[in-house]
């Protein structure tokens, strides 16, 4: 997405959940996750025995694929292997497609646990399937490995939504094939069955076509800014043989995931004519783009222009079987059309009255042409602009106007709306979370998230198809990055999407959620633990504890579930150490260590450390900063374009380089230093760039200009910024500060230069005098 979604809207309301648990006592908290439609818990249980086989029907290949699903799963989380064989006879599990499997909606099973064994029966492969996934997560419950016994029990079970996807946008920073693997495996897991891959946008083309080999040639490869101190830019980049699609297609389907592709047009398409200057409007040929948001080439609208399109498209059909084919239509500015005398001539030649209508115009004729091939097109939101092109699928991302609004003209409509839905958006506050943008979308915020849209009535109901969750990689640079934006936010994106609303249940998700990270752990797959890190919160403030010399702690989290341990010696919390009851005394300085356990003992959070040094208290972290009022754009972004997990990260206001230190306590406070650092300036922010607020240098590196109580107030200090030709990518800046006394904010602003690089803070620390 581009840089203007406000971000506003982004803390969202917890209010929803309230109530939920007033449920949890009558509904299950133990099982799977996705929670199953139906679930009857029975007496005794079966226990899993050495050995044990697998029963398949002869001659079925996905129902043994299915079996062989489940004994690696077991095998890897569990350590315990089962064996696969086909015909009848005694087995712990059973696995049999049945026509008359006492359950009738598609993709649905029915489970039943016996003392003597499990049976999977189902009316469809997709539902044996995830039959299938089911046992593995009974096989594998919280703790340990070896000997399982599972409680007898039956399970009807059945999706709420039939499209349950998850979209990776492979085009930013592309994905090796592997993670996108990885990826599947999971979604498969979790029941998720469409994998929308962004493949084609400004900065980068991800599919070979045959018939244009310039758009991997060219259109697969960028040169990142130079900002980041390299004296020779690498190029960056990488793309997908078809042979590599078709093995994915394949991989996919196995799993019962359709991979549905997206070529965005007419806008986001900068690589394309980075590669066929001719297909643009202008025909000039621009470099792949380096800058995030929205740059300005589109698509031209000659005959020349949809003869590429088709040519792409059927390359495209004939390696994704998918019926749905993506064809984007998302934030495409207008300019280069309207500033063309021949597109606007076009335009009036074919009788539309603006370049909205000319959009409308440009995908239902890409639509037409899916549709005369059998396919159905998808388009984001905006096509509906101009007028809803009659063979749309509309993907609703600016919030659920758009869905509602085209379900209610009966066309069918997918859900992914930002932020909620946008896995790349921070999951939490916490100075220890990742690059990303800086709407907080928690996991209680997608738990809480319903794919029906509010106004969309019984009738048309049927068109919402479901949702997904999206993963735009802008700021997401590698496959670890990628895997802690989505674990564990996947887990309740799954059961918002499979499970029957009414038994949606926030605080038994969380009860059953342990036994699924240290599943995780054993699939060596890096979920987040975002939710349950222990957050530290002085009472009454820094300040106080600074003055008293001592400071009253309490320790939370975010999801406010499990038991947290501590330490004050230095070493690491285990389920021997004190278990946190009420808000701590601690004389300073001290050095409080926390982890967070579940029920049985297992770890739901990494030990966290909290400095209680004097130093520590007068030091804001970026995150901890605010954001001058004039702006809006909040991005969390790393110090280098191929920055790993380790890489310090950065809280940046696009729009205005200036921050708030809040109440800072002044007594005995000298100078500041502010751990600065320059990052690359490469955003498009198209007509917003106007909003971008320029503060006057007075030197040529611009300089860190300080103020006390207000940002308009008299400067207190100014420090000169080093020269970006010598100085490192981080670098202090130390200022001497005037005498006072009291709390007072600390505004802190760069004047550099708008056109130069972007200039951050990573710390503020005040420093007192001898
Ligand atoms: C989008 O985020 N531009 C779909």
């Amino acid at each position: 997405m581009g840089l203007g979604m406000k971000t506003a809207l982004a803390v969202i309301g917890l209010a929803a959940l309230m109530g939920s648990t007033a449920l949890a006592a009558s509904l299950p908290t133990v099982g799977p996750i996705p929670l199953p439609a139906e679930m009857q818990i029975g007496q005794g249980s079966f226990t899993l025995p050495a050995g044990a086989i697998i029963t398949v029907p002869a001659g079925d290949a996905q129902a043994r694929f299915a079996a062989s699903q489940l004994v690696d799963f077991v095998q890897r989380v569990r350590g315990v292997s089962l064996s696969v064989r086909e015909g009848q006879g005694d087995a712990a599990v059973t696995l049999a497609l049945a026509p008359d499997a006492p359950v009738d909606e598609a993709e649905g099973y029915v489970l039943d646990v016996a003392p003597s064994g499990i049976r999977v029966t189902a009316r469809d492969e997709a539902g044996l399937y995830y039959g299938a996934m089911t046992v593995a997560q009974l096989l594998t419950p919280e703790g340990g490995q070896g000997d399982v016994t599972v409680p007898v029990q039956q399970i009807r079970d059945w999706p709420r939504f039939p499209w349950r996807g998850m979209m990776l946008d492979v085009a930013r920073h592309f994905q090796p094939m592997d993670s996108v693997k990885a990826l599947v495996d999971e979604m498969a897991a979790h029941k998720l069955n469409r994998l929308h891959l962004h493949l084609s946008d400004d900065q980068g083309w991800r599919l070979e076509i045959k018939h244009y080999p310039d758009l991997t040639r060219i259109g697969a490869w960028r040169t990142p800014p130079a900002a980041d101190g390299k004296p020779v830019p690498e190029r960056y980049g990488g793309f997908y043989t078809q042979d590599q699609i078709r093995d994915l297609v394949a991989y996919a389907a196995a799993r019962h995931i359709t991979v549905v592709p997206e070529i965005d047009m007419p806008g986001h398409a900068q690589a394309v004519m980075a590669s066929y200057p001719k297909i643009g409007v202008t025909g000039a040929r621009p470099k792949v783009a380096v800058d995030w948001g929205v740059n300005p080439y589109l698509y031209n609208v000659n005959e020349a222009n949809f003869t590429f399109i088709q040519t792409v498209l059927d390359e495209v059909m004939a390696l994704f079987p998918s019926t749905y084919i993506h064809v984007g239509g998302d934030e495409a500015l207008k300019d280069e059309w309207k500033q063309s005398p021949k597109v606007q001539a076009r335009m009036r030649e074919l009788g539309l009255k603006d370049e909205n209508a000319l959009q409308s115009w440009f995908i239902e004729r890409v639509g037409r042409y899916l549709a005369d091939h059998g396919r159905r097109m998808i388009g984001w939101d905006e096509i509906l602009e101009g007028g809803i092109p009659s063979t749309a699928t509309i993907m609703s991302w600016r919030g659920t106007k758009g869905a509602v609004d085209a379900a209610r003209l009966d066309h069918d409509v997918i859900l992914s709306p930002a932020p909620t839905l946008y896995l790349d958006s921070l999951q939490s506050r916490r100075n220890d979370e990742p690059s990303g943008r800086l709407a907080i979308v928690s996991l209680a915020d997608i738990y809480a998230y319903d794919a029906m849209p509010v106004g969309v009535d019984a009738a048309q109901a049927h068109h919402v198809l479901g949702a997904q969750g999206n993963l735009f990689t802008e700021y997401m640079m590698t496959p670890w990055h990628v895997t802690h934006a989505a674990f564990p936010r996947i887990d309740a994106l799954a059961e918002g999407l499979w499970s029957p609303k009414d038994k949606r249940d926030w605080i038994g998700f969380l009860t059953r959620l342990p036994a699924q990270m240290a599943r995780y752990r054993q699939l060596g797959v890096e979920a987040a633990d975002s939710a349950f890190a222990v957050d530290f919160h002085i009472e009454d403030g820094a300040n106080a504890a600074l003055a008293a010399g001592s400071a009253t702690l309490t320790l939370s989290n975010q999801a406010n579930f499990g038991t947290i341990r501590y330490t004050t010696d230095g070493s690491a919390p285990t389920t021997a150490s004190p278990r946190y009851e009420m808000p701590l005394s601690l004389p300073l300085p001290a050095t409080i260590q926390a982890a967070v356990f579940s029920d049985a003992g297992l770890p739901l959070a990494a030990p966290r450390t909290y400095d209680l040094t004097p130093d520590a208290l007068r030091t804001r972290q970026s995150g901890e900063l605010i954001a001058c009022p004039q702006g809006e754009m909040g991005l969390r972004i790393p110090l280098r374009a191929d920055a790993d997990k380790t890489a310090p990260v950065y809280n940046v206001n696009l729009f205005d380089a200036c921050w708030v230190y809040p109440k800072a306590r002044m007594d005995g406070v000298t100078s500041l230093t502010v751990r600065a650092a320059r990052l690359a300036r490469n955003y498009g922010l198209a007509h917003d760039a106007a909003k971008v607020r320029s503060h006057p240098a007075t030197t040529p590196n611009g300089e860190l200009v300080v103020r006390l109580d207000s940002c308009d107030g008299p400067v207190a200090a100014t420090v000169p910024l080093p020269s970006p030709k010598t100085a490192p990518l981080q670098f202090p800046l130390t200022a001497a500060l005037p005498a006072a006394s009291g709390e007072h904010d600390i505004c802190l602003m760069y004047t550099a230069p708008i056109t130069g690089p972007l200039y951050a803070i990573g710390s503020v620390g005040l420093g007192l005098g001898h």
